[in-house]
């Protein structure tokens, strides 16, 4: 069986690409990915040379390229978005035309071709922040940022896509994923890479908003999950399962990195909040518990091993933070957050 897997130069699409070809071998994949920033090559290094990968660069929202590279496709999984939430302030038309736009695109090319299954990767922020308990799969939908409100339009075609017209569609929203590959602009990575060049660590705000951070081949085998076992125009939330005591806010998360690393909580920097920031996301995963998975990484032995996958192949990250393009972005993104004093 061929799968199409759109974003899959990214994070968390290049891990479900790896494990993928792993785990199944008589399954191929076809990644269609259009390269921007977040998307790179040598995440797909380790399986490059497997005879049952293709790679197409291509945007999801081009209709014709989408439709050649789904022919002989049996599946389809889109990761494929604009991503980060400060990005989505800073430039938010981007995310309208890729995680809106693109994501249509791509279910008319699915619906014409006779796909059996087409899964929508979103996301928890989707529901807004929740201050207490777990959001379930019926809650409404709240999001606060162009990028949650993109995503949300996405799934939400999706969905009607399967009700209008008979597209076998599955949704999974996602927590906040972390561990190798992920692209040095969001909170563990960038606090991990700032620390070990002993450059400042910004924390906006007062620290103390919380994330149900889930190892990203957990995320990726809950995907598996779904796309095998899930039933078709359901939504499936995909996050650790662990106590919310022992998932911490971000200042702990923070100070960890530095002790693991051997650094002074001196690098620790309070700059000015985001715009409309969640306070907590949690998402209840009875539903997928229930489909069989289970997750293998706590957060305390993740995050361990991914400061030690950061620390161990500098030779991935230190092009990207070097590069003209990160360092724009870097600039215009922490430039007005002038440090404050706590
Ligand atoms: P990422 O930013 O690392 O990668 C996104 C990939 O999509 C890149 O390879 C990029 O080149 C590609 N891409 C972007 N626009 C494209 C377009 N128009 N056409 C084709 N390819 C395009 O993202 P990620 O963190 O791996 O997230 C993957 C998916 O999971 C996204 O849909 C995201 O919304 C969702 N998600 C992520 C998280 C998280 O914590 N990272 C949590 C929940 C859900
Ligand atoms: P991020 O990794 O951008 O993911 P998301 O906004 O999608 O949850 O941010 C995770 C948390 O960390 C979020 O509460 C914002 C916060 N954060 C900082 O405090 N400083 C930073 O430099 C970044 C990038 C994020």
């Amino acid at each position: 069986m061929r799968i199409l897997v759109t974003g899959g130069a990214g994070f968390i699409g290049s891990e479900f690409v790896r494990a993928t070809l792993e785990r199944y071998a008589a399954d191929e994949v076809t990644v269609l990915d259009k390269l921007t920033y977040a998307g790179n090559l040598a995440n797909l290094d380790p399986v490059a040379d497997d005879m049952r990968f293709r790679f197409v660069e291509a945007d999801i929202a081009n209709a014709e390229a989408v439709e050649r590279a789904l022919d002989g496709c049996a599946m389809v999984v889109n990761f494929a978005a604009e991503t980060h939430v400060d990005r989505s302030i800073l430039d938010p038309d981007a995310f309208v035309k890729t995680d809106v736009l693109g994501t249509w695109t791509l279910c008319q090319a699915a619906r014409a071709q006779a796909i059996q299954r087409f899964l929508q990767v979103s996301t928890d922020e989707v529901y807004g922040a929740v201050l207490s308990g777990a959001s379930s799969e019926l809650d409404r939908l709240d999001p606060s940022s162009p990028y949650s409100a993109s995503k949300a339009g996405g799934e939400l075609l999706v969905l009607a896509a399967a009700k209008t017209f008979g597209l076998p569609a599955l949704v999974v929203r996602g927590a906040n994923a972390y561990g190798p590959y992920q692209y040095p602009e969001k909170l563990i990575p960038l606090h991990i890479t700032n620390a070990i060049d002993d450059q400042p660590l910004p924390v906006y705000g007062d620290g103390q908003q919380r994330r149900q951070w889930t190892h990203v081949s957990d995320f990726a085998s809950g995907i598996d999950a779904v796309l095998r076992q899930g039933r078709v125009g359901e939504i499936y939330n995909v996050g650790n399962p662990e106590a919310d005591d022992t998932l911490p806010v971000n200042l702990t998360v923070t100070r960890r990195i530095l002790e693991l690393l051997g650094k002074p909580e001196s690098l620790v920097e309070y700059v000015v909040d985001r715009p409309a920031h969640d306070r907590r996301y949690r998402v209840d995963t009875s539903k997928l518990l229930g489909l069989g998975w289970r997750p293998r990484w706590s957060f305390e032995d993740g995050l361990a091993a991914t400061v030690r996958w950061y620390a161990d192949n500098e030779a991935w990250w230190r092009p990207i933070k070097s590069g003209e393009r990160h360092q724009a972005y870097y600039a215009q993104n922490y430039a007005d957050r002038s440090a404050f004093a706590r």
